[in-house]
């Protein structure tokens, strides 16, 4: 399996923001998201998954199987800061028995994309 990590230390926030990418499909993207942010969590770090992908695996598997009927999500923040609206992140956060945090998407990101 090839799956890019970017890590990126940003210090104005003391976070590091680690990046899963590939442009093939079904290579564990979603999978290695999951396992990894629950893994640190578990170790004592604070995680944010942030869900990138308009087909929402990520949001689906940590237990909102209906994406599109959430009343916040990272289009929802994106197309804000597009219109500059104010944003306020922490109302499309949703908090997990696992101990991360997840940002989710829905299919409306496909939008903007375009
Ligand atoms: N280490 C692994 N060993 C065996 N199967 C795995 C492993 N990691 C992931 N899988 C399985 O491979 C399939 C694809 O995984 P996953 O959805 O994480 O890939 P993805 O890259 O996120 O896919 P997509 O491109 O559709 O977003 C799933 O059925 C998952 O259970
Ligand atoms: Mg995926």
């Amino acid at each position: 399996m090839s799956i890019l990590f970017h890590t990126t230390e940003v210090i104005i926030l003391n976070a590091n923001i680690i990046a899963l990418s590939n442009q093939k499909g079904g290579v564990g993207k979603t999978t290695t998201t999951v396992n990894l942010g629950v893994g640190l969590a578990n170790a004592g770090e604070k995680v944010l998954l942030v869900d990138c992908d308009p087909q929402a695996s990520l949001t689906i598997s940590l237990g909102y199987p209906q994406p599109d009927k959430l009343p916040c999500t990272l289009s929802t923040l994106m197309g804000s800061l597009m219109t500059d609206e104010p944003i306020i992140p922490s109302e499309a956060i949703l908090h997990h028995a696992e101990g991360v945090d997840l940002l989710p998407a829905s299919i409306e990101l496909s939008g903007m994309e375009v």
